[in-house]
């Protein structure tokens, strides 16, 4: 992303290089436009070395270029930190005597500016005025911090420190991430965890499930730009910008899923194929004695297999394109790999994530190693690696295969 960072002048311009640097390491663009009194506090020199770009404070430098209009016209984030009584008063009142302001007039982005001065300044009715004139044009002002200031004082007026107005301007680079990626304009469905299926009001059968891999794959396509469905059981907390869905069984499940108008359905949840026949109004007693006839039992009945549904009722259509999980082990009839390739083509579905589980694999852990099967393909392996990579793999994968 193309971003002006502007720095007024203040003493915390020092603490701009870390920003420069955070938005620099984060791949992004920044052009540094100081303003003369900045530099008194922070060279030339300093933001020419962390930019990697020439640094210019006034409008006459390379004039054949129309810099005063150039640069706030081609920035996608404007950001001022520190911003001054002085730079607030000057932007809520349009004024253009330097490089900075006149930025600012042009610039056609989101605004960011971070006030940094002392508590004075900053609560004296004229700078709140200006700051309540640049907000209603929507520039977004964010509050000083407190705490020690220049001197031995303290109070209102502290710049934030640069991790904090970094994380501030996430929002920003995330959304003009998003608005480019490669699923925008796609309705993604994931389900996530595992379903569980009330015995009583107290009790259910469940699985190991933790949800972690749903949830990967959930951030991995909203950072790609989809519109996100989270259908979940899991307790985790939802990724940005993503639709949580909470729900227990899975014939919740199920309806969840049917509602939906989705590009991509991405089953990685772990569906009960069996529930209790009957569900008890009461908790269950244990007053039995071993042995004893009349001790509950549980009567099973088959749940719906969701994916297969989806895949019949797509008929010969090629959308929704969907995922299908398999939680394997080897065993004498086969490895992983023979296991995943029956299934695959017993379910029909676009593509297969076969994973290994067992003891200390998988389930609740942070990595795991999967196997992407196509119907017409070798199976690719990835991993072992951080299911963040595997969700990636798995969006890259599917995107291969999207009109
Ligand atoms: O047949 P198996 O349960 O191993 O298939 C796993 C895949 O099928 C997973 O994608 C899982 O989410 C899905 N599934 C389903 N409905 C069920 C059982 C599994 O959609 N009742």
């Amino acid at each position: 992303m193309r971003i002006v960072l502007g720095v007024a002048g203040g003493i915390a311009a020092y603490k701009s290089c870390t920003l420069l640097r955070r938005f620099t390491e984060s791949g992004h663009d920044v052009t540094v436009v100081p303003t003369a009194a900045a530099l008194q506090f922070v060279g030339a020199a300093t933001w020419s070395a962390l930019s990697g770009k020439p640094v210019h404070t006034e409008v006459w430098d390379d004039v054949h270029q129309v810099p005063h209009v150039r640069i706030g016209q081609q920035a996608e984030l404007v950001v001022v930190a520190p911003a001054t009584a002085d730079l607030l008063a000057k932007a809520a009142h349009g004024l253009a005597d330097d490089l900075l302001t006149n930025t600012l007039l042009t610039a056609r982005c989101p605004v960011v500016l971070a006030p940094a001065m002392h508590t004075e300044m900053w609560t004296n009715a004229a700078t709140q005025t200006n700051v309540a004139t640049l907000r209603e044009r929507g520039v977004d002002v964010i509050d000083p911090a407190s705490g020690r200031l220049t001197g031995a004082d303290t109070g209102p007026g502290r710049l934030p420190e640069p991790e904090d107005i970094f994380e501030h301007c996430r929002s920003y680079l995330d959304a003009a991430e998003r608005a480019d990626g490669p699923l925008a304009g796609k309705h993604v469905v994931i389900t996530a965890g595992g379903t569980r299926e009330p015995l009583d009001p107290v009790r259910f059968l469940g699985n190991r499930s933790s949800g972690k891999q749903g949830f990967a794959l959930a951030a991995s396509a909203a950072k790609r730009g989809a519109r996100v469905t989270l259908i979940s059981t899991s307790s985790l907390i939802a990724p940005g910008g993503v639709d949580l869905v909470p729900v227990e069984t899975a014939r919740q499940m199920e309806e969840a899923v049917r509602r939906q108008d989705a590009d991509v359905i991405v089953m990685a949840a772990a569906v009960a194929d069996f529930r209790p026949a009957s569900v008890a109004n009461a908790k269950i007693k244990k007053g039995f004695a071993a042995g004893d006839p009349d001790a509950p039992t549980v009567e099973l009945v088959r749940n719906p297999d969701i994916l297969a549904g989806l895949v019949e009722r797509r008929g010969s259509a090629t959308t929704p394109y969907l995922v299908g999980f398999a939680a394997e082990t080897g065993d004498a009839e086969g490895d992983v790999l023979h296991h995943a390739r029956a299934k695959l083509a017993r379910k029909k579905c676009d593509l297969l994530v076969a994973n290994e589980v067992g003891e200390g694999l998988t389930f609740g852990q942070d990595t795991s190693t999967v196997h992407l099967l196509r119907a017409d393909s070798e199976a690719v392996t990835i991993g072992p690696a951080d299911k963040s990579v595997i969700a990636d793999a798995i969006w890259d994968a599917v995107q291969q295969d999207l009109p």
